[in-house]
């Protein structure tokens, strides 16, 4: 059985209605709460979703105002979800991607990805080091005016910004003035933001928000429409042989089987690489930069590896074999902290997973938070240990006890991009500064549709050129 959750510290809503009953036989043989689960504003979903797997095992049932949800939490069981043409995702992120590969299925969707996966496999993504390499100097210069002024940095933010002008960089050609980057990020935080408060509705809560009635909402995703048309805009002014190969002009330039995008279609797969792809890298950095404050023998062991493979160099493709540690820690990081803590999925027609009735209409949860400190499968799962990436022969125990970017034909698309992306980021960084945070201990998750961090670690950013490198039994960070 899952351990419940032990990071967030929130209580449960004081109006829970989450009875203290024995598991119920109710639809099949599956245990879970009697009743409805209804709370009225808020509950921490992680400590409601930990507590359910406590009391009731891998597989739980309950029911919402919306109808029934089962969680599932055993990888063996996530596989099958993963795997399965019958588990659709739900609507509500069409909401901002429109019909993007993250927000669609069926035959768009096949055809969308056909024409884009072959940009993201490790071939394809390699030639990026080099913009993330450069993005990531820029940051650093930023990092080294502030540990001279003795300035905190606001790291997550900090990340955030990174990520969107790396995506921005490498898949359009694009470069983002700080403060362009920094309207855009607070546009996409916004609606992710929003939607976040609707996808609650699975965890009980009703409700309380409707994006085409809100006028922040709406005026976040104009802003960040208007910076995709715009691109749009400005990639089909030029003439085709002066477009830059990336892919923007792939996509503007692609013959699906029903002809040309339309700016519709590619406003939507635009989105989608903006809002699908920096934030989640972002944060799998933020909670990395934690841990290794938190862990100072296990920034240690980072700091021989970047000094051994780098020395004063930025990191390039030949070197990330070599990043066994800084890789690990992000896979880590991961694992403790999946910025996609949670997935729902709907039941297209009547079901049994291993053994439970999975009627027609079911919303269906799978939650990499509770299956990655499955105690069955992680040996001391709440303790941070790269360790259990380091060593390649090493497996983890089932290939869902481990689905930071998904499984089965959704599978996160930029999967090599993010992972080459984070070490790169990671070490570059890591290579030249240390990061104490100012806030650490009072960091918790903030789980929405990503897992943030609440509040965002503010850090003193100090040159490890001008310091010692503390030993492995120095005291912690905070
Ligand atoms: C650490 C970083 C990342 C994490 C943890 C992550 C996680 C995920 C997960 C869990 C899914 C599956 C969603 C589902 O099944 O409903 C997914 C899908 C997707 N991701 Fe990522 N992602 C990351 C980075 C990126 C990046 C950098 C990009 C693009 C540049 C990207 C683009 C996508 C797309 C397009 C999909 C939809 C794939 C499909 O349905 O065919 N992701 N991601």
């Amino acid at each position: 059985m899952a351990r419940s959750n032990q990071q967030s510290d929130a209580p449960l809503a004081p109006d829970v209605s989450l009875p203290l009953n024995p598991p119920t036989i109710g639809a099949g043989a599956t245990p879970g709460p009697v009743g409805l689960i209804a709370f009225e504003k808020h509950v921490d979903p992680l400590a409601f979703l930990g507590d359910l797997v406590e009391r009731y095992g891998d597989v739980v049932r309950y029911q919402t105002r919306m109808g029934p949800c089962i969680l599932f939490v055993h990888p063996e069981h996530v596989q099958t979800i993963l795997h399965s043409e019958n588990y659709r995702r739900a609507s509500l992120v069409k909401m901002m991607l429109g019909e993007g590969l993250l927000a669609s299925d069926g035959p768009r969707w096949r055809s969308q990805r056909r024409l884009m996966q072959r940009d993201f496999l490790p071939v394809g993504v390699a030639p990026f080091i080099s913009v993330m390499a450069r993005e990531t100097a820029g940051e650093a210069s930023a990092w080294q005016a502030a540990a001279r002024a003795g300035e905190a940095v606001d790291v997550t933010m900090a990340m955030t910004r990174l990520t969107l002008r790396i995506v921005v960089a490498a898949l359009f050609s694009d470069d983002l003035s700080d403060e362009h980057a920094a309207a855009l990020c607070a546009a996409v935080t916004q609606t992710v933001n929003d939607l976040g408060k609707i996808s609650w509705t699975v965890f009980g809560v009703p409700v309380l928000f409707t994006p085409d009635r809100n006028a922040s909402f709406a005026s976040a995703k104009g802003a960040i429409d208007g910076a995709c048309h715009d691109m749009i805009a400005r990639r089909k002014a030029l003439a085709p042989a002066d477009r830059p190969r990336d892919l923007l002009t792939m996509l503007i330039e692609a013959q699906t089987d029903s002809g040309p995008l339309d700016d519709r279609q590619l406003r939507d797969e635009i989105v989608t690489m903006l809002v699908g792809g920096h934030e989640t890298t972002a944060l799998a950095l933020a909670w990395a930069w934690k841990a290794m404050a938190e862990h100072p023998e296990i920034e240690a062991t980072l700091y021989k590896e970047l000094d051994g493979v780098l020395g004063d160099r930025t990191p390039g493709l030949a070197d990330l074999p070599k990043l066994v540690w800084t890789r690990a820690i992000v896979q880590e990081a991961m694992r403790l902290y999946p910025p996609v803590w949670y997935m729902a999925r709907v039941a297209n027609k009547d079901d049994v997973i291993h053994g439970h009735a999975v009627p027609r209409g079911t919303c269906v949860l799978i939650s990499a938070w509770l299956t990655h400190r499955h105690k069955d499968f992680w040996p001391d799962a709440e303790r941070f240990d790269p360790a259990r990436f380091a060593e390649p022969a090493v497996q983890p125990p089932h290939r869902y006890a481990y689905f930071p970017f998904g499984g089965g034909r959704h599978q996160c698309l930029g999967m090599h991009f993010a992972l080459m992306e984070a070490t790169v980021i990671l070490a570059e960084l890591a290579r030249q500064f240390r990061v104490r945070p100012v806030n650490g201990q009072h960091i918790k998750p903030d789980p929405g549709i990503t897992l943030r961090q609440s509040p965002g670690m503010l850090a003193r950013v100090e040159s490890r050129a001008a310091q010692p490198v503390p030993t492995p039994s120095a005291p912690g960070a905070f």
